[in-house]
């Protein structure tokens, strides 16, 4: 039996799968870990389940000094916050949460681009505070989806998921910046420069991960090179967002609107776009269905399982 730290409260059937086998021991907080406590939990226990927030960094790991843990089994897709490298040389394992969120994390994608082209968020606002007089032919007009064009940057799993809902359900064109050509079951242009797709299409959707390849990949420029009538929506990590070049192109009207779910210094949202009635602001729900957080939280059980059982890991980083 080993001991298993789980950082935050998970739902009931992960910890009774995990508790069968391992001694667990669940953080009854729903905060981001301390440093002290990560170094405290590296030299206490045999497996890790952290996630999103828990800053496992090269220093950490030099703090903790006789490290008793041997894995850490993310609780998500994105493992931007933990040195991978600084593990690996330690002899730590790593594993995340791949596949079991995609379909989520996509709808999520979807929901920011319809409340944002239909002005959802400021139709509920009106509504909520009393504000509505009643139909009329020209009220909160927005943007018509159905048929425009999409623009996707990243076409993993998630940015495949969501430029297969914009074409079968929305009848939308599809194109994408990725670094290598993706072989697609569904028509879909590859731009080779981000301007050149933010330039001809009428919604951009960030879908790449998170880590020091990716940050303040959007920036400016990119937002330059959208149209006016463009709308930016981010499933993936705030800071793959220049935060300030977003604020200030929103502000210019550079860029019709925004949906965002992420940000840069999360959970920090910056006054300016909480002001602004054309972004649809999501505090991080990507995956947040009880269904998948469920199957997030088995797949990281399953690999604690598998590895202490001595079998492969099933989803290593
Ligand atoms: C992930 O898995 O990285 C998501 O952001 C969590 O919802």
């Amino acid at each position: 039996m080993k001991k298993v730290l789980v950082t935050r409260p998970l739902p009931e059937a992960v910890i009774s799968a995990l508790s069968k086998v391992h001694k667990v021991a669940v953080r009854d907080d729903t905060r981001p870990m301390g440093r002290d406590e990560m170094v405290a939990a590296l030299t206490r226990f045999d497996a890790i389940l952290p996630t999103i927030g828990d800053r496992f960094s090269a220093d950490v790991f030099a703090a903790a000094g006789e490290i008793r843990a041997r894995l850490l089994a993310n609780f998500g897709v994105g493992y931007n916050h933990i040195d991978v490298a600084a593990a690996r040389a330690l002899g730590i394992m790593v594993t995340n949460t791949p596949g079991v969120l995609t379909d989520a994390t996509a709808d999520l994608a979807l929901t920011l681009l319809l409340a944002t082209a239909r002005r959802a968020g400021e139709g509920e606002r009106l509504l909520r505070a009393g504000g509505w007089t009643g139909w009329h032919p020209t009220q909160l007009l927005g943007t018509h989806v159905t048929g425009k064009t999409v623009g996707i940057v990243g076409m993993g799993r998630i940015g495949q998921a969501i430029a297969r809902r914009c074409h079968f359900g929305f009848a939308m064109e599809v194109a994408y910046f990725n670094r290598s050509e993706k072989a697609l079951a569904f028509p879909a242009r590859r731009e080779t420069s981000l301007a050149a797709l933010a330039g001809s299409v009428d919604f951009v959707v960030l879908a790449v991960p998170g880590g020091a390849e990716t940050r303040h990949m959007i920036g400016a420029d990119t937002f330059a090179a959208m149209k006016p009538t463009g709308i930016f929506i981010n499933i993936a990590r705030g800071d793959v967002v220049d935060e300030a070049a977003l604020i200030a192109a929103l502000a210019a009207g550079e860029i019709a609107g925004a949906g965002l779910d992420v940000y840069e210094f999360e959970p920090r949202v910056p006054d300016a776009l909480k002001a602004m009635e054309n972004v649809t602001l999501l505090p991080h729900l990507g995956s947040a269905t009880l269904e998948t957080r469920t199957a997030m939280g088995m797949l990281a059980a399953d690999n604690i399982l598998a590895f202490f059982a001595g079998k492969p890991l099933l989803t290593p980083v």
